[in-house]
């Protein structure tokens, strides 16, 4: 079963090709459609507007470094997977790549349920009116006060991580006289990134239970003997940033083998599978995602065959997508500060932001595009490699680009598909404040997360 090897990785962090740079692309101008927003387009003066409005008015207005968020593309992402999956399945949005009260509004209103792994996502998604029934709540370590929380306010799934959550979360429901619908998260064996993933027979990781040795099917035992608990279903997640789907067609010819083990032991059929998140996303040009309905597609057919070969009615299909929805609708947008150009090796772009907003190419490596914003250039492209405002070296954004050779300090440049994983991992490191978020639509812009300021970071300290 096992492909190509690839480098271990965390399975919840994408494990990006090595750090190298392809040919300068023939036009440095020009907007690759698969990395930036959908409505974003250069206006006559050559400068970037995204929903109409340029990019330099809401510089002036919101200040930089800002998170950009298209919001008409946000929302047609959302519905292209609800309409992709159908009815006959369900689409919850993985708040973790980004979340706030506006997100959960657009996405109650084009109904896609939610997934949260926190009490703070879980207040943020009941706060703004999300039903709690289209909510399920993730998390390997979820506090008892978390639980209560969640079967208080009568969430649709609580899924199940361990051996002691099982026990945990049927005494707090029974005790509040409730029975909490739950799945058991399990580990499957496979590890996907990218275009590659590795099937194993055990995995060394936090989540889930794992398949191997009879583990998961022990926790479905105890799970049915428990009265505050209705088991519905089993999950599995494989990665992050996966492009081949091959990783999910083992994943969910383990599980279902699993439901035809509880079928055989039980005689139950669980009605429920959630295949999780993971879909990759284009950073760069070079990247080729898959189209939801594609996904869609090709799960089904998966579960459908699985299913019939096991026969078993096929469970309803639920998955988590997070970046696909989010990451491509948003970039960065930052003012050049200083251009310093390095004898033989590259220059060095400083930023008003740096890895506080995007603290991903230091993580994982990862890489992203960027683009000058606010104007076109005839120049010829520099090597560029944009960096923060950070006390550290490693404080790098962007590390190997091409911009227009005559960058100069005031010009704005723009570092797209930064609507995943950014500002929901954004921190203060050195005190700096994090960025808004800054939705633009049909004309009209709006701040859907504040910048913070110097009193916000003031208040936390208590002298
Ligand atoms: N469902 C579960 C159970 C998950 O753990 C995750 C991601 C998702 C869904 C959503 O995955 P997505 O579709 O967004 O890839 N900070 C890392 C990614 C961590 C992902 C954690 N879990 C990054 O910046 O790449």
């Amino acid at each position: 079963m096992s492909r190509s090897a690839h480098p271990a990785g965390p399975r919840h962090a994408d494990v990006l090709p090595e750090g190298h740079y392809s040919a300068p692309p023939a036009d440095l101008n020009a907007l690759d459609p698969k990395v930036w927003a959908q409505t974003v387009e250069r206006d006559t003066d050559g400068v970037v507007t995204v929903g109409g409005r340029p990019v330099t008015e809401l510089a002036e207005e919101y200040g930089t470094p800002a998170y950009v968020l298209d919001e008409a593309d946000f929302r047609a992402r959302a519905r292209a997977w609800r309409t992709a999956f159908g009815a006959d399945a369900d689409v919850f949005y993985a708040g973790k790549a980004f979340l706030s009260r506006a997100v959960v509004r657009w996405l109650e209103e084009e109904g896609l349920n939610l997934d949260v792994c926190s009490g703070g996502e879980l207040a943020t998604a009941l706060s703004a009116g999300m039903p709690a029934e289209r909510i399920a709540f993730h998390g390997n370590n979820k506090s008892a006060e978390e639980i209560e929380r969640a079967v208080r306010a009568g969430v649709g799934r609580i899924v199940l991580d361990s051996f002691q959550e099982i026990v945990r979360v049927a005494h707090i429901a029974e005790s509040l006289g409730r029975r909490q619908r739950a799945q058991i998260r399990i580990t499957v064996g496979v590890e996907a990134h990218t275009h590659e993933f590795i099937a194993t027979a055990h995995e060394d990781q936090k989540f889930g239970i794992p398949l191997a040795g009879g583990q998961a099917a022990e926790a479905v035992r105890r799970a049915l003997r428990l009265d505050g608990l209705e088991l519905v279903g089993i999950h599995s997640h494989i990665g992050s940033q996966i492009f081949d789907m091959s990783g999910f067609e083992v994943a969910a010819h383990r599980v279902v083998g699993l439901l035809k083990e509880i079928r055989d032991e039980h005689g139950i059929e669980l009605p429920e599978i959630d295949l999780g998140g993971g879909l990759g996303i284009a950073y760069t040009s070079d990247d080729d995602p898959r189209e939801p309905h594609e996904i869609a597609k090709a799960l089904s057919e998966i579960v459908t065959r699985e299913c019939e070969s096991a026969r078993l009615r096929t469970p309803r299909i639920s998955v988590e997508p997070g970046r696909a929805i989010v990451g491509p609708t948003a970039f960065t947008l930052y003012e050049v500060g200083t251009v310093k150009p390095l004898d033989g090796l590259r220059t060095y772009v400083s930023v008003d932001g740096g890895m506080s907003d995007n603290i991903r190419t230091a993580l994982y490596d990862a890489e992203y595009s960027v683009a000058l914003v606010s104007r076109t250039s005839d120049a010829g492209p520099m090597l560029a490699r944009v960096v923060g405002k950070h006390c550290e070296s490693g404080d790098i954004v962007v590390k190997d680009a091409f911009l227009p050779a005559d960058l100069a300090p005031g010009d704005l440049i723009a570092v797209p598909a930064t609507g995943a994983y950014c500002r929901s991992m954004a921190s203060n490191y050195n005190h700096v404040l994090r960025p808004p978020v800054v939705a633009v639509r049909d004309g009209q812009a709006r701040v859907i997360v504040r910048r913070e300021t110097e009193e916000d970071l003031l208040r936390l300290d208590v002298g």
